[in-house]
């Protein structure tokens, strides 16, 4: 969707940009094609090895790009080291990148058998192997049911116990196989997506960290800048759609009918009614667009 977020984000050529889910580049370098010699990108990420490989790619672009290795829900502290306090826009594109699941050996990903690990930043202690074998069954239930929206959550933590009784669970073959011994050939795939995606989202604090970093970037934009976010997972675009209704609204409704509402000045006006979603061609050419849907709010 790069024609889309450049659209919906852009709002001056000068403008300092940025991208805190770096990843590859590949967004980060289209901002910057579109900026003039005075437009600046600043570039985030939890995964040193993304901003490795997208310093290798962005590096023809001197000093108008600054990589910072940090968490997105500090999005103003990372501002500080390249002295910045308001931008022009943020951009966030969720999730994993496919270098992460396809190459980079750091157990996200069911099609290989990798230590199960899931963690973005791999200097941080709570990792998928953790998750899996340490938490209570009540927890991974949960887990199961609302990050992953897997309707076979309570039979496949049971199944994690029972193995766990007799092994520890160290590899995502391993804990594929679970799934697998669970929901059975027909449902593989999909299963095994949910349960992987609930697990990553868990030891990286997925949720919370985007609530966060949305507040953050509220503040951090200039007035007339935009905030869009590209997410895929209907927990993830639920928080964003409801950020920007809170940070729109007009009032605060009354919890008694004779008080009247409180009226109060909104920080956004959302700029897509309805989420924005990939082309059919799109969505063609690269499965993990599937899912994605984008929003934008401006700050007023
Ligand atoms: C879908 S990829 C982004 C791809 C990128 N837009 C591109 O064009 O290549 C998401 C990236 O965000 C990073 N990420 C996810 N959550 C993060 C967080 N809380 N803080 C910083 N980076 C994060 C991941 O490490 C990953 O590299």
């Amino acid at each position: 969707m790069v024609r889309e977020v450049l659209e919906h984000l852009l709002t001056r050529t000068d403008g300092v940009y940025v991208d805190a889910t770096l990843g590859g580049g590949g967004h980060a370098e289209a901002i910057l094609e579109r900026l003039d010699k005075n437009g600046k990108l600043i570039g985030l990420d939890a995964d040193v090895d993304a901003i490795k490989s997208a310093g290798e790619r962005l590096k023809g672009y001197g000093d108008r790009v600054t990589l910072v290795n940090e968490n997105f829900k500090n999005l103003r502290a990372a501002l500080t080291a390249p002295g910045v306090k308001e931008v022009s826009g943020v951009l966030f594109d969720l999730g994993v990148s496919s270098f992460q699941l396809d190459e980079a050996s750091k157990g996200f990903s069911f099609r290989a058998d990798e230590r199960l690990d899931m963690r973005m930043n791999r200097s941080q202690a709570l990792d998928a192997q953790a998750v899996v074998n340490t938490y209570d069954e009540q927890r991974l239930i949960e887990i199961i049911k609302f990050y992953g929206e897997e309707r076979n959550a309570k039979r496949i933590a049971r199944a994690i116990m029972h193995v766990r009784e007799k092994q520890k669970i160290e590899t995502t073959g391993q804990l594929a196989d679970v799934v697998e011994a669970v929901t059975g050939n027909r449902f593989r795939t999909k299963s095994l997506a949910r349960v992987f995606q609930a697990i990553r989202i868990e030891v990286n604090n997925e949720l919370e960290h985007l609530q966060q970093a949305l507040l953050e970037a509220v503040e951090t934009v200039e007035r007339n800048g935009r905030i869009v976010v590209i997410s895929y997972h209907s927990l993830e675009d639920r928080i964003v759609k409801q950020m920007f209704k809170t940070e729109s609204a007009t009032t605060i409704p009354s919890a008694h009918k004779l008080v009247p509402d409180t009226r109060v000045s909104p920080r956004l006006s959302v700029v897509t009614k309805k989420p924005v979603v990939p082309t059919d061609i799109e969505q063609a050419e690269n499965p993990r667009a599937r899912s994605a849907k984008m929003r934008a709010a401006e700050k007023l």
